[in-house]
């Protein structure tokens, strides 16, 4: 049984969000198909391809990326080194580890007890197989249970129906909705209060 210290220590770390997402034992967090892990310098190929990708840049609302490989390994570096405040940003992985994508926890904010997702499948051949679902189902599983935030949010394109769909089986509701630099988002969440009824019926 856990002593008083113990205990009181586990809930100081919790209340720091994103120390508690790194304190993950091993090197992965494993859902059913997928397994996340830190991004590496490794990962700088398929990112570099990803980001200049015109069709992944749409659906994201992203420019698409018009740097040369040299600098943007130059950026990657230097990105890989600094140390993040309030971001938690992680690779998506087969269970055979083939790198398919990426999925960041961001804008973590401890007094307002949220954060924020966003994923990116680069990796066509993973679409629609339900690789998606399983990535934010395994990062909204690791933030519900290692830290106290109670509530994710999210936002995709109003257009982006497979996004949705992927989100909406993940148990995520929409909120909201609001035209942000000419794109129309919609906005969906997922609170502690749900995520717990959800896991307590499965
Ligand atoms: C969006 C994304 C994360 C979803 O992951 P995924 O693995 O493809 O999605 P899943 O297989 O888990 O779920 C997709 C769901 O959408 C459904 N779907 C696919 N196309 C659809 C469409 N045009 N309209 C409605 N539903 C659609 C699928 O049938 C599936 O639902 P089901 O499991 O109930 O049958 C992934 O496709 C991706 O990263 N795409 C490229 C980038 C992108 O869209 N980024 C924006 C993220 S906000």
């Amino acid at each position: 049984m856990p002593d008083s210290h113990d205990t009181d220590t586990t809930q100081r770390k919790r209340r720091n969000a994103l120390a508690a997402l790194k304190a993950a034992r091993g090197k992965y967090i494993f859902g059913s198909k997928v397994r996340l892990r830190r991004k590496k310098l490794t990962d700088v190929r398929n990112d570099y391809t990803w980001q200049s990708d015109p069709e992944l840049a749409r659906l994201d609302a992203a420019p698409v990326l018009k740097l040369s490989f040299a600098v943007y390994l130059l950026d990657y570096i230097e990105a890989i080194h600094r140390r993040e405040r309030n971001r938690f940003p992680l690779a998506i992985e087969t269970l055979k580890g083939e790198h398919i994508g990426n999925c960041t926890c961001y804008a973590i904010d401890d007094r307002k007890s949220e954060a924020q997702v966003g994923i990116m499948i680069g990796d066509r051949d993973y679409w629609d197989k339900g690789y998606g679902a399983d990535t934010i189902n395994t990062l909204v599983d690791h933030i519900f249970s290692s830290t106290l935030l109670n509530r994710v949010y999210l936002k995709t394109l109003d257009w982006n129906l497979r996004a949705q769909k992927c989100f909406r089986n993940c148990g995520f509701v929409r909120y909201s909705a609001a035209n942000r630099n000419g794109y129309n988002f919609l906005f969906m969440e997922l609170s502690r209060e749900r995520w717990q009824k959800k896991h307590k019926k499965t």
